[in-house]
């Protein structure tokens, strides 16, 4: 781009684009849009776009295949942006091979289908629960665990970008990479959660309940720091309220519920058992089995089992990519 020495606004240009296609998207600028460069419009339009972002690799072989671009492919994925597929052919540089860059025939069709989908669940409101539950045992300590809430946060974003309205639930965890129009509630214990979910859901056509809640909570929540005196000490705890649980058996007919399984042995058979006893629509199964699955992974491999007894298997995939698998299975509810 040529230096005029006048300010280019690269805040209106984002704020102005309904989406925005970088193509060519050469090996340099992955490397600058993946570590947030900002030397020129083009990477700081990038930076402030609010908008659906797809991106066309285009290069020669070896550089296509090099570690540093699969890298950095896989973390521009990992951020919501889309890619449009390097083809296989002749290349700039006279070799053949994969790297040249998406058709542009096939660019303007991928983004008439992104286009049509975005409104695809215009009108529609969902609940989206994601994240941990601490639950407190003093005022210093509590009892919590791994999760990252980036499944949920990944599937509130696919829901945003096909036009519905998402209230997403999110436990003590930062709320960054959530998509703006998504409305967060921020809670902290299984019975914020519980108080939050059941009075969104009544205005809701769908709820997906991802969030790892606590089963248990301390008896009683001491005010004080607890000291440490006797040698041993027991803490008693209850049963929480099972959120999806009670939502299964206050939803209208009109109402999709779908819950999650995270499941170490009889995956199948629990994650049926759950689907039925919670009264669910659809299940999400995933396995703590597989190594590429569970808390605080960016990838995950589920397989998503309907009432009629239907599975659909995936496999491992960015969790921005089983979202869309988890929507576009809703999506057939609504
Ligand atoms: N869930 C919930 N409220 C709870 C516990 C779980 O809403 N108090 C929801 C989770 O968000 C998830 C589903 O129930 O969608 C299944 O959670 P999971 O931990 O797999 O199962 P549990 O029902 O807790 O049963 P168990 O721990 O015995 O496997």
């Amino acid at each position: 781009m040529q230096e005029t020495g006048e300010w280019n606004n690269h805040v209106e240009l984002a704020k102005w684009a309904d989406a925005f296609i970088i193509a060519p998207a050469t090996a340099n600028t992955l490397t600058k849009m993946a570590n947030g460069y900002c030397d020129n419009l083009l990477l700081a339009t990038y930076l402030s776009a609010e908008c659906p972002i797809f991106f066309a690799p285009a290069m020669d072989l070896d550089m296509y295949t090099h570690p540093t671009t699969t890298a950095n492919i896989t973390t521009l994925l990992s951020y919501g942006n889309q890619e449009l597929p390097a083809g296989t052919g002749e290349l700039a540089s006279g070799l053949e091979g994969k790297g040249r860059m998406c058709e542009p025939e096939e660019i303007t069709r991928l983004l008439a289908h992104h286009l049509e989908l975005s409104t695809s669940l215009t009108g529609k409101t969902i609940l989206v629960n994601a994240g941990p539950t601490f639950e407190k045992i003093d005022p210093v300590r509590f009892i919590g665990n791994y999760s990252s809430g980036k499944m949920g946060k990944a599937i509130a974003n696919s829901l945003a970008k096909r036009g519905a309205s998402v209230h997403l639930v999110l436990g003590p965890i930062d709320k960054g990479g959530v998509h703006s129009s998504v409305q967060v509630t921020n809670i902290e214990s299984a019975d914020d959660l519980y108080e939050a979910c059941t009075s969104i859901f009544k205005e809701c056509d769908a709820a997906i309940l991802s969030a790892a809640v606590a089963d248990y909570k301390p008896a009683v929540r001491a005010n004080q720091k607890i000291k440490k005196t006797a040698e041993e000490f027991t803490l008693e705890l209850v049963k929480t309220k099972d959120v999806l649980r009670t939502l299964g058996a206050s939803k209208t007919n009109e109402q999709i519920l779908v819950g999650f399984a995270l499941e170490t042995q009889n995956e199948y058979e629990n994650a049926v058992t759950k689907l039925e006893k919670k009264n669910l629509d659809f299940i999400v199964l995933n396995s703590m089995n597989d190594k590429h699955a569970g808390f605080g992974k960016d990838t995950n491999k589920v397989t998503l089992i309907e009432r009629s007894g239907k599975k659909h298997t995936f496999d491992t995939k960015l969790k921005t990519a089983v979202a869309e698998d988890i929507v576009n299975l809703l999506s057939t509810y609504l």
